[in-house]
């Protein structure tokens, strides 16, 4: 039996937001004009102004005192999450202080909407455990968290909980998401009608996770994905999405923050405990998973772009390569077993095989040109992992081969870090560093971004 659980504080943000439902339901117009008036009152404008300013300071501190901030995503330097490798007491210690500021000046006011809109998907027990499930674990931290806030007048940023990878085919037990556009404009309605902080920001500061394959464009397959675009009211807000590439590409937009997609922490532990991650690894390379010997061309278009087909007919015999076409519950044994894991891409370029080979320490071989990888500014992917573009699958094992013979002992030791694994990671409650907490920091990170431009 699954169920959210709201702390018994949560009653409160429950009173509040029945408030606006109740008054707006009742008197119609005129108390939402009551409710306009005050949020434009001067107490209301002083008291913007004075988090503006208070905004400030943080974010002038931070910028001395964070340097990851101070970084585009394709340079790493020392940051908290590296810190442990890179021990220095000074970083350390300033380390500390600001991480703890990032999210202490943070509030978060998540929306209570009616049940049909999130809990009632979970009496199916896979909802909050399949690959797309980081839309109930982020809501559920955030239930918890202390960035939290029940006054949503004092918030930064609105959190709306809608699950939409629920709904499983009978017929193939994938995530049917056809109605995902109607249940996210349908609870943006509602929100919107009942308070008024989306229209205050036409949804800009509203937080909602698309954990699909093409994010908010709701579609596995990307013509058709690009067609249909982003769901028309969110194209202002901010959206979580596994989707990223480091291009333009109309299914990723500004506020877009790239998130991992969601492995149970707990299934990652136990595999841990049989498989150490400086075990014996018996397998060299390996992949388990869909790959077409002969790819069918679905309206023009390749599972995979074909990719995972070349990997099959090159190194199929290769005593090298462990490669499996077809569903195993030992799975992740395997990959605890490995020293490379090949990551390529499916319809999408991520993939859940980036988390596990990180989480069991097997090193990543990303296959998948242009991907943006989650949390870039913080996980030093350049040294934990290895990218092959696609065309080059035919020198695939005589690079692997390379890594193996020179600075393979090195990626490990960077790999295994458990900093990398606990941010890939979305537990129940946030923990400091892990997925969610990442996500936070990312925002808080944005949050000062605007401010001081
Ligand atoms: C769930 O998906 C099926 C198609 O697989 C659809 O007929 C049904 O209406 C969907 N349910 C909801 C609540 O949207
Ligand atoms: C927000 O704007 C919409 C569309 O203009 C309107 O229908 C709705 O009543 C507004 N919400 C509030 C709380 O004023
Ligand atoms: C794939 O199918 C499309 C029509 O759906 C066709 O135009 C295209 O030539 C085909 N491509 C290949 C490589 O067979
Ligand atoms: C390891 O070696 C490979 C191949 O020479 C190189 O592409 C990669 O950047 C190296 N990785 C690290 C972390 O040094
Ligand atoms: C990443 O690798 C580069 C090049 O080897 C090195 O200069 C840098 O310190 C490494 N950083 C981390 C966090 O491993």
């Amino acid at each position: 039996m699954v169920h959210l659980n709201i702390p018994t504080k949560g009653r409160k943000g429950f009173y509040v937001s029945m408030k606006f439902l109740h008054s707006n339901n009742n008197r119609h117009g005129r108390q939402k004009d009551n409710n306009i008036k005050r949020y434009s009152s001067p107490q209301y404008i002083f008291y913007r102004c004075f988090k503006w300013f208070v905004w400030f300071f943080l974010s002038f501190y931070l910028f001395i005192s964070f340097p990851s901030f101070k970084n585009n995503n394709h340079h790493y330097s020392p940051s908290p999450l590296s810190s442990s490798s890179y021990p220095s007491i000074k970083s350390r210690s300033l380390a500390e202080s600001s991480e703890s500021d990032v999210l202490g000046g943070l509030k978060v006011y998540v929306y209570e909407i009616p049940e049909k809109y999130n809990k009632v998907w979970l009496k199916n027990e896979r909802c909050k455990k399949h690959l797309f499930a980081s839309e109930v674990a982020i809501h559920r931290a955030l239930l918890e968290s202390d960035v939290r806030t029940f006054d949503p007048n004092e918030a930064d940023f609105f959190f709306v909980p809608v699950y939409v990878s629920c709904n499983f085919s009978t017929i193939n037990g994938f995530p049917a998401i056809g109605h995902a556009r109607d249940l996210i404009s349908s609870a943006v309605d509602l929100i919107s009608t009942s308070f008024p902080f989306w229209n205050r920001s036409r949804g800009s500061d509203h937080i909602f996770v698309a954990s699909h394959d093409f994010g908010a464009c709701f579609h596995t397959m990307e013509n058709v994905a690009i067609e249909d675009g982003i769901v028309e009211v969110l194209r202002k807000s901010i959206i979580l999405q596994t989707f990223g590439v480091k291009y333009n590409h109309p299914c990723q937009q500004g506020e877009s923050v790239v998130i991992p997609p969601y492995i149970p922490p707990q299934s990652v532990r136990s595999t841990l405990e049989r498989w150490p991650l400086d075990g014996h690894r018996d397998i060299f390379a390996f992949f388990r998973g869909k790959m077409e010997v002969n790819p069918k061309n679905v309206s023009g278009r390749f599972y995979s772009k074909a990719v995972r087909t070349h990997i099959w007919r090159s190194y199929n015999n290769d005593r090298r390569f462990y490669l499996k076409r077809h569903r195993y519950s030992g799975y992740q044994s395997e990959i605890a077993r490995s020293v490379f894991c090949l990551c390529p891409l499916g319809w999408a370029p991520w993939s859940p095989r980036l988390v596990e080979s990180v989480a069991l320490g097997c090193v990543p071989v990303i296959i998948a040109d242009g991907i943006r990888l989650p949390f870039e500014d913080v996980i030093p992917w350049a040294n934990i992992s290895l990218t092959v573009a696609e065309h080059d699958i035919v020198n695939l094992g005589s690079i692997l081969d390379h890594v193996a013979r020179t600075n393979l002992s090195m990626i490990q030791r960077n790999l295994w870090d458990p900093s990398m694994r606990r941010a890939l990671l979305f537990n129940d409650q946030i923990q400091k560093g892990d997925a969610t907490w990442q996500v936070l920091r990312t925002l808080a990170h944005n949050k000062l971004r605007v401010l001081t431009q």
